[in-house]
């Protein structure tokens, strides 16, 4: 600042100061208007009717962005009230994955608890993570926890709260599958994209050489249907008359004898065991997969996870280094 001393020299550096300031303040602006713009445009796109607002996605942590025009679906994990750990590595498993344009909702599913450390347990895990569904029934695989399981959703999720803005149906489509499938949602909610919302019957089809959906059943371990068959087994006097046999073939009997799923969907070979060891239902690991059943030891998940790359989005930090 020297040569400021001059009058000449103070007035020309107030002077260039000033437009300096304003082309600041012009810069400043533009960038404003452009930010505004872009969330604007973001918002747009993440809703495209105007009635979706304001997603209803504050309690539902796993899908953050998602608004009400998305697939809502809802994915019941049949599973028994002590497998702890179990549900502890499916959480991480589910709560990494961030399925676009849905909202997948995961559940564990079991009977009534029958112990008095589950009371305090079960509770402290509902507490902290709200996914768990506990039916009214006893424990068991092949004597109707299914038909419990799909029969009991309209209620439990009827809104009684008549100025509500819960959409209907809750989910379009409801999804049984056992803790030993993995399911990558992004695949799943692509999958479906495309497919009818009523009537639809989805899975892996039985026996496993058969591509045809619409012969037999889709395997336990993991098929979905859509809201109104749920609504159907819960007012059907089929499934009520016929519970007992092994769950997935009992469920294919109901469909076949309510007439019901005229619209199916065979994800073979996007479902499938896992590899080893091998069998006619089994498939290599590969890129195009919805489902990996038979998940049966950590060796087999680990394998999975790393065919899949699920930690390659891990962020970098200074508090830690995995080789
Ligand atoms: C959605 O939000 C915009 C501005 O935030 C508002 O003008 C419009 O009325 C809202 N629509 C509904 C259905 O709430
Ligand atoms: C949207 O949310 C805002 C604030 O959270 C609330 O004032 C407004 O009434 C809501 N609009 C609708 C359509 O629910
Ligand atoms: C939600 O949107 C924000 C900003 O647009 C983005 O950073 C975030 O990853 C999105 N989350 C999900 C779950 O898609
Ligand atoms: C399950 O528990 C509920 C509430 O504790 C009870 O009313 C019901 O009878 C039980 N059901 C069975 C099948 O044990
Ligand atoms: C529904 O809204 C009306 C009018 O806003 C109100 O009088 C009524 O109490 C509300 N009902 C419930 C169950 O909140
Ligand atoms: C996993 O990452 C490797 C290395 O980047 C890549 O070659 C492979 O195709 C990825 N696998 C899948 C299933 O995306």
């Amino acid at each position: 600042m020297k040569s400021a001393s001059s009058p000449e020299h103070r007035r020309s550096f107030i002077l260039s100061s000033f437009f300096f300031i304003l082309f600041l303040c012009v810069l400043a602006s533009i960038n404003e208007v452009r930010f505004d713009s872009l969330l604007k445009f973001g918002h747009s796109a993440l809703s495209n009717t105007p009635s979706s607002n304001n997603s209803s996605s504050e309690n539902h942590p796993s899908s953050v962005n998602s608004s009400s025009d998305d697939i809502r679906i809802l994915i019941g994990i049949l599973t028994l009230p002590d497998q702890y750990n179990r549900r502890h590595f499916l959480r991480l498993i589910y709560g990494t994955q961030t399925p676009v344009g849905a909202r997948v909702d995961v559940k564990f599913v079991f009977c009534n608890l029958t112990k008095e450390d589950q009371k305090v347990l079960v509770a402290l895990e509902i507490m902290r993570y709200d996914d768990i569904i506990i039916l009214d029934c006893k424990e068991n695989m092949n004597k109707g926890k299914t038909y419990t399981y799909f029969s009991s959703l309209p209620e439990m999720l009827r809104d009684t709260d008549e100025n509500s803005t819960t959409p209907y149906p809750p989910y379009h489509y409801v999804m049984k599958t056992d803790d030993d499938s993995y399911f990558r949602l992004n695949n799943l909610v692509e999958s479906l994209r495309e497919l009818p919302r009523e009537d639809l019957y989805y899975g892996y089809v039985i026996p496993c050489p058969s591509m045809d959906p619409f012969v037999h059943y889709m395997s336990g371990m993991g098929y979905l249907i859509s809201w109104d068959l749920v609504e159907w087994i819960r007012e059907s006097e089929i499934p009520k008359n016929h519970l007992e046999g092994p769950e997935d073939k009992t469920f294919g009997d109901w469909i076949r004898e309510g007439h019901r799923g005229k619209n199916r969907f065979n994800a073979k070979w996007s479902m499938y065991n896992f590899p080893e060891p091998a069998t006619g239902c089994t498939h290599e690991l590969w890129p195009d997969t919805i489902a990996v059943h038979l998940l049966k030891n950590q060796e087999k998940w680990i394998r999975t996870l790393k065919y899949f790359n699920v930690t390659d989005n891990l962020k970098p930090s200074k508090l830690y280094h995995i080789p």
